[in-house]
């Protein structure tokens, strides 16, 4: 601004400097009006230095101006009065936004979401604790509990060895776990959670949130707290008398803990967004033309053949308060699960066969991560279940089996109560050379709470 040539026009003059004013004002009463809370008070203090600064250059531009220009001497005392007015609102608007940052403590309270459009609710304090589950390093939202080394072997064995190994060394190709610490340097490291995980706190949360494979959240706090301790036990980075707990938790100092840094290279994003976005060339005008969840689908099959959906926005289904128009797949079979446990309980009672099939039904959690049954079951990382008594081995088309199975098919060998039951006491021993990473039911009365379970569907 100082450096506006005084051969100029008072006109180009005056103009830019209240549109400096102009932004003064504008963004004290932005910052006077929003609810920052305390967090924000470093970010309001400096703004309203902006704002101070803005002012001071006003003041020092106009008199200096006016002075040199006699001629329009009026029009300069006119302006000066009217930008000593907008400086005493500045002042005003300042003293409004300190009162936000809480410095008099009177912070505004928030609007109450969902007035001005009807919708939603406000979450239910269960609802709210259910989702804040994230556990970060140090340990901050661990909740309460324990766990040894003991423990955490035998949850290991019954929940997760199928696909991670018994020593978490990892089954056929499900991730390894444990083990790889001086391969970090190889151009083909093992990343496991022992030799590349830098935060134990993740090690938690991962497993808490999403593991067992296909039946996340269903660990109690106690339990993963033990898989945890087995883990460092499995990787030797504890003894197999270490328990874990909340106290201790934040003292652990895993392998990799100082293998990240921030990559601050001027060639990489990280320069791009520790400073000012760019806001020039924008689109003037944003327009929806595809909802993303119907842009992509996911193969109903599985695989990598994702297909775009044609489906344009003119045949998308309306939103109203009452719910969208449509009701999702997902949530009719819900209803249907949720009819059908009503059903089962009240059999379970009085029939000791719907006693065994409910055990079997619990049985199969083991199973389901791979394996569907029941209507419209399809092949997921083995072969649908359904009508399986009677069916001959390997013989589910579209499914690819292994050989030891393709043998079996050749060989018209069938599935019956006797089969099954030699098959899942020790699989790799009745199906050498199988696919399937399951160790097996090692108690009778589980083989044949399944059995009774899986001859449902037929
Ligand atoms: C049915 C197979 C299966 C079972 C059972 C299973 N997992 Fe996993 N696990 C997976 C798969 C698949 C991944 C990779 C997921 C991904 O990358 O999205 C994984 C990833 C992980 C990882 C992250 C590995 C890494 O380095 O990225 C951890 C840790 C883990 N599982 C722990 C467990 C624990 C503990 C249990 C038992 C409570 C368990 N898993 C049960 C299949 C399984
Ligand atoms: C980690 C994944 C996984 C788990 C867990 C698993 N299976 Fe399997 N299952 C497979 C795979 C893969 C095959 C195909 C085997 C092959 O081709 O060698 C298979 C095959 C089978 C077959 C033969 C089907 C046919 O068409 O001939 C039966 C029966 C079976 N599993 C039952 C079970 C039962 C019961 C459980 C639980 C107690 C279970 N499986 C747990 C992956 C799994």
């Amino acid at each position: 601004m100082s450096k506006f040539p005084n051969s100029r026009p008072m006109k180009t003059f005056i103009l830019p400097t209240f549109g400096v004013l102009g932004f003064v004002i504008g963004s004290g009463y932005a910052l006077a009006k929003t609810n920052y809370g305390d967090r924000k008070i470093g970010f309001l203090e400096e703004q309203i230095a902006k704002v101070g600064t803005g002012v001071q250059q006003a003041k020092l531009l106009l008199p200096a101006e006016a002075e040199k220009r006699a001629t329009a001497a009026k029009v300069a005392e006119a302006e000066s009065a009217r930008a000593a007015e907008l400086e005493t609102q500045v002042a005003q608007i300042q003293e409004r936004a300190r009162a936000v940052t809480g410095r008099q403590k009177k912070v505004a309270s928030a609007p109450t979401p969902g007035k001005k459009l009807g919708l939603g609710r406000t979450a239910l304090t269960e609802e709210i604790a259910a989702w804040d589950v994230d556990v970060v390093p140090g340990g901050r939202g661990l909740p309460d509990g324990s766990g040894d080394v003991a423990t955490g072997e035998e949850v290991f064995a019954d929940k997760c060895a199928s696909c991670h190994g018994d020593f978490a060394e990892g089954a056929d190709n499900w991730p390894v776990l444990a083990g790889g610490f001086d391969t970090l340097g190889d151009a083909d490291p093992v990343k496991t959670v022992g030799s590349y995980w830098p935060h134990l706190s993740t090690a938690w949360d991962y497993i808490n949130r999403s593991m067992p494979f296909g039946e996340a959240g269903t660990l109690t706090a106690n339990e993963t707290y033990s898989i945890v301790a087995y883990i460092l036990y499995s990787n030797d980075l504890v003894e197999d008398d270490f328990e874990l707990n909340r106290d201790n938790f934040a003292d652990f100092e895993m392998h990799n803990k100082d293998g990240f840094i921030f990559d601050d290279r001027p060639a990489i994003e990280y320069t791009r967004w520790r400073t000012e976005p760019c806001m020039k060339n924008c689109k003037a005008e944003v327009k929806v033309t595809m909802r993303s969840v119907f842009l992509v689908e996911t193969p109903a099959d599985g695989g990598t053949e994702s297909v775009m959906n044609p489906a344009s926005i003119d045949d998308l289904p309306t939103f109203s308060a009452d719910g969208p128009s449509f009701v999702p797949v997902s949530a009719q079979d819900m209803d249907r699960q949720n009819n059908a446990v009503g059903a089962a309980q009240v059999i379970e009672e009085t029939d000791p066969d719907a006693q065994l099939i409910a055990t079997g039904k619990k049985i199969f959690r083991k199973c389901k991560s791979c394996h569907a049954v029941g209507e419209g079951a399809k092949n997921k990382a083995g072969p649908h279940l359904n009508n399986l008594i009677g069916r001959r081995m390997g013989s589910i088309e579209g499914f690819k089996y292994s050989s030891a199975f393709k043998l079996a098919s050749k060989e018209e060998r069938i599935w019956s109560e006797a089969t099954l039951d030699k098959f899942l006491t020790e699989p790799k021993v009745y199906a050498k050379g199988t696919k399937m990473s399951f160790r097996g039911l090692k108690k009778e009365k589980d083989r044949i709470a399944i059995y009774e379970y899986l001859r449902q569907f037929e």
